[in-house]
Order: C-alpha cells, then structure tokens, then sequence
C-alpha cells in the first residue's frame, strides 16, 4: 500500500472515531444509553489506536517499539479494568481524579520528550509543546492533590497566607517563562523546559490545595477540561485530527459540565478557584428554632407513610454508603401498592458525583421517571404529606437560603421544610460533606429515624409488611 493510501485510509479511520466519540458522548447524557455510550466512545478510541499504531505511513515501527506499545497497552488495560471493577460507587469521584491526573501526565509528558525534536522548530510549534506541558503537568498535579483530599489523606483545606497572591504570581512566572523559551533562544534548553515542569507542577498543588468541601467536584471537572486540551496540543503537534478531536471534546464536555456545576451551587466559578469554600463551619441558632431535636419509632413511620398520599423520598450520599438502594425500592413498591404515590427528589450535586443518586436508584430499577429533579420537585413540596430525607444533609440544609455566614449559602436547595412532615434518616447529628450543623433537623416538623439507612429502611419495610 503506497503512502498516499495509508493516509486516506487513515483519515477514515479517524473520522469514524471521531464520530463514534460524539455519538458516544451523546449517549452519556441519558442513564438508559450511558453504558452503550460509554463502549461506542472506546470502540473508537480502539479504532484511533489501531490505526495509529498500523496504518500511519512513512515509519514502521520496529519490533522492539510496537513491544514497549503493547506492553504499555497491556499493563494500563490491566491496572483500569481491575481498579475500575473494584471501585465502589463511593469511591468513583476518587478514580476520576485519579484516571484524569494521568491523562494529564501523559499530555506533559509528549512535550518534555518531543521537546528536543522540535526545540527548532518555529515558535508555534515550540507554543504548543509548552502549552501542553504546563496545563498537563498542572492537571495531573492537580488531579492528584484531589484524589488525596478526596479519599481523606489530605481532609481539609490547606491555605498559605496569602495563596491568591503567591499563585497569581507563579502564573506569571510561568506565562514569562513560556515567553522567554520562545523569543531568548539562550533561554530555549531542556533544563529551562524542566524549570517550567517544575513551576506548573507547583502551581497545580497550590491551585487545589486550599479548596475544599463541596467545590471539589467542581475542581475535578475543571482539571478534566484541562487535561483535553492539553490532549488537543498534542493533536496539534501531531497533526494527529482524532486525538485533537478526543481532546476538545475532553475539553469542551468538562468546560460546560463545570458550569452546570457551579450554577447547581450557585457559585462562580471564580468563586470556587480564588474563595476557598468548605473551611469554614457555621453553627445552627439553635435560639430560633428551640434547639430540640425528635425521634419517630419504625411503627409510627410506617403509619404515617401508610396513610399518605404523596411520599417524596430525598436520596443523598448516605444511602449510597449504606448501599440501601434496593430496600428503599422495596419502600416505593410497597407504598405505591397501597396507593401512595412515590417519587425521588433528586439535587444535582447529591452523593459525591454527578449523576450519584440517578446512577444508584437505576442500580435497583427505579424507574426513569420516578426520579425528578430539584426545580421540577421544588414546586410540589407544599402539597407533600411526607418528606424522607434518607441520607441527605448538605442539599436539605436551609442555611443555604437563610444564613449569609453559611459556607453554603447560595446553593439551590431542596425545599423539604415546606412539606406537612419531615422524616430524616441518618445514623448521628454529624454534618455532612461541608462539615457544618443542620437547622432543618431542629424544624417542629421534624423527626428524626436514628440508625443505618439499610437497617432503618429494612425495619421500616417489614413494618409496613404487616399494614
Ligand atoms: P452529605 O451532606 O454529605 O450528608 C450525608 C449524610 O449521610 C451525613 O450527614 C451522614 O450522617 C449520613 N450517612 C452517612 N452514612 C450513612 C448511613 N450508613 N446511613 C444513613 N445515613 C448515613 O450528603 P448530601 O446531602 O448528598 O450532599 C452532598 C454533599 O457532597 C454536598 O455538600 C455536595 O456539594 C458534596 N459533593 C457533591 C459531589 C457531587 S458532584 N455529587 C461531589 C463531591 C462533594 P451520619 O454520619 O449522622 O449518618
């Protein structure tokens, strides 16, 4: 095959990838054809690879290269299949950050070892190497404080005195650096590219390092786009059209999921980079609400849901570590046969990643349509016999209407204070993820069904058995 024709072929290749990446992407966007999204986008990833690796004209790879390829290959397969069937629901957010720090040390690393191939080469070319260097080296370094904060090695927000300063600073070092590699070409060597490593890498740990509580997921978002475009400098380096693709893409999906975000939390994005969120603890005025909080036993619970019309059930984080989501479909069935209507009130930012509850409540065949959104569920709370808060906190908590000193003021809440009964169930008083007190737990319409979800709701279900 001459040359000429492996390209076209080539091109083929790609442009079939790169559609299945969009279609796949699409599919994402709804629970019934995630999984089927997810394997359409990796079979065109696989399409891009294979194709890379055989079809790309000029240089055949020798033996001992295609070996390094496909022992990388295999080794990668290996380590994610494995980390990625063990993971627990839980822990997801943690894999994310994790898997996004290495798309972005790979992007960092493609400029430091073509850098001395290209060190000549006219100054946009030189534009993109260091691009991708910093932004991947800043997105894996990034990704990585992340992870350690998220699975609780690092538990809470670090900040150096004056961290917006020091950080704008070293942005600017790094912008002049950037500059001097292309216009000193004394300044333009390896050591001056490892000096530029260095900073970015840097930059990165303090860029994540103060933030905290509920804007990490924001944050992990915000690297994700960073890693796709670092991936598309590649692209651009290559000229390689499916891994520009696969990274603006990358680049573009975690740019505009950033930004749903942070208008379901109601804070800026420049907010969440520069404010350092979730440090901060406000305490409940226990003095306006009577600060006294009340039981309800299994047996009264289950009369009141009994005799109900309308029964909101608001899932949150607890429920997933509980791993409660088939009892409390249990809960639903049994209701709905005896004519009480059921529906999930679901927040965008409950459990510890988007899409958390959906993806749970789908585990155990909720149906599609059972679960509503905040806005939609918002307007029904008033005509709601009985709320049940089952593991939720944060996304429950009033504070975020009322008190300005709230680290969560601001975010969009669910408005269960104005159904006729409130039922919320958690194991102790402690705070949720933003670590702060719950005035809806004082509320007179309040009472409160002590113990683990999967028990509570287990009990709750073999009481409601014998109705
Ligand atoms: P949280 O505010 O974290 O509250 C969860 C509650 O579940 C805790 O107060 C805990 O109280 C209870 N709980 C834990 N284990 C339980 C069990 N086995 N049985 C019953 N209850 C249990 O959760 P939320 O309301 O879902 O809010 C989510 C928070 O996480 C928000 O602040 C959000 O911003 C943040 N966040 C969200 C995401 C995304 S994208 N979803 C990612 C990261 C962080 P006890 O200890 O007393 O039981």
């Amino acid at each position: 095959m001459d040359g000429i024709t492996q390209i076209y072929i080539l091109w083929i290749i790609y442009l079939i990838a790169s559609v299945l990446f969009v279609v796949g992407l699409k599919m994402l966007s709804g629970p019934e054809t995630a999984r089927n999204g997810n394997l359409v986008a990796a079979l065109g990833m696989g399409l891009a690879i294979i194709g890379t690796i055989f079809i790309h004209p000029g240089k055949e790879a020798s033996a001992m290269k295609l070996g390094l390829i496909f022992g990388g290959i295999a080794i990668g397969t290996v380590v994610g299949w494995l980390t990625a069937k063990r993971v627990q629901m839980t822990k997801m957010p943690e894999l994310v950050s994790m898997f996004n720090g290495m798309g972005g040390a790979c992007a960092a690393l493609i400029s430091l070892i073509e850098y001395p191939h290209y060190a000549d080469s006219p100054k946009r070319v030189l534009l993109t190497i260091t691009l991708g260097l910093l932004i991947g080296s800043i997105s894996f370094s990034g990704s990585i404080i992340a992870y350690l904060k998220l699975n609780g090695t690092l538990n809470k927000p670090y900040r150096l005195p004056s961290y917006n300063i020091v950080n704008a600073v070293l942005v600017l070092i790094t912008i002049a650096l950037i500059i001097a590699i292309l216009f000193v070409p004394a300044l333009n060597t390896y050591p001056v590219i490892f000096g530029l490593l260095a900073l970015s890498l840097l930059y990165g740990v303090l860029f994540v390092l103060p933030i905290g509580g509920a804007d990490m997921p924001v944050v992990i978002s915000l690297l994700n786009s960073f890693t796709g475009v670092a991936a598309a400098f590649g692209g651009f380096l290559y000229n390689n059209q499916v891994m520009l693709t696969g990274g603006i893409l990358v680049g573009s999906a975690g740019t505009l999921l950033t930004i749903v975000m942070c208008k379901a939390m109601n804070r800026p994005l420049f907010n969440v980079i520069f404010g350092a969120f979730g440090g901060g603890t406000a305490a409940v005025d226990t003095s306006t609400t009577g600060g006294s909080v009340k039981d309800i036993s299994t047996t009264d619970l289950a009369t009141l849901m009994f005799y109900s019309k309308r029964v909101v059930i608001v899932p949150g984080y607890g429920l997933a570590v509980a791993q409660a989501q088939q009892i409390i479909r249990e809960l639903e069935t049994i209701l709905e046969e005896n004519g009480v209507e059921v529906k999930y009130a679901i927040h965008p930012v409950a459990g510890r990643m988007p899409g958390h509850m959906n993806v749970l409540l789908a585990e155990s065949n909720v149906p599609y349509e059972k679960l509503v959104e905040m806005d939609d569920i918002n307007p029904e709370f008033p005509t709601t016999d009985v709320v049940f808060v089952v593991g939720a906190n944060d996304v429950v908590n009033p504070a975020a209407k009322t008190n300005p000193a709230s680290p969560i003021y601001g975010m969009p809440i669910l408005d269960v204070e104005q159904a006729h009964h409130i039922i919320v169930n958690k194991r102790s008083m402690n705070a949720g993820y933003a670590g702060i007190d719950n005035e809806l737990f004082y509320n007179p319409k309040t009472s409160m069904l002590f113990g683990d979800a999967k028990k509570a709701l287990t009990d709750l279900v073999n009481e409601l058995k014998t109705m």
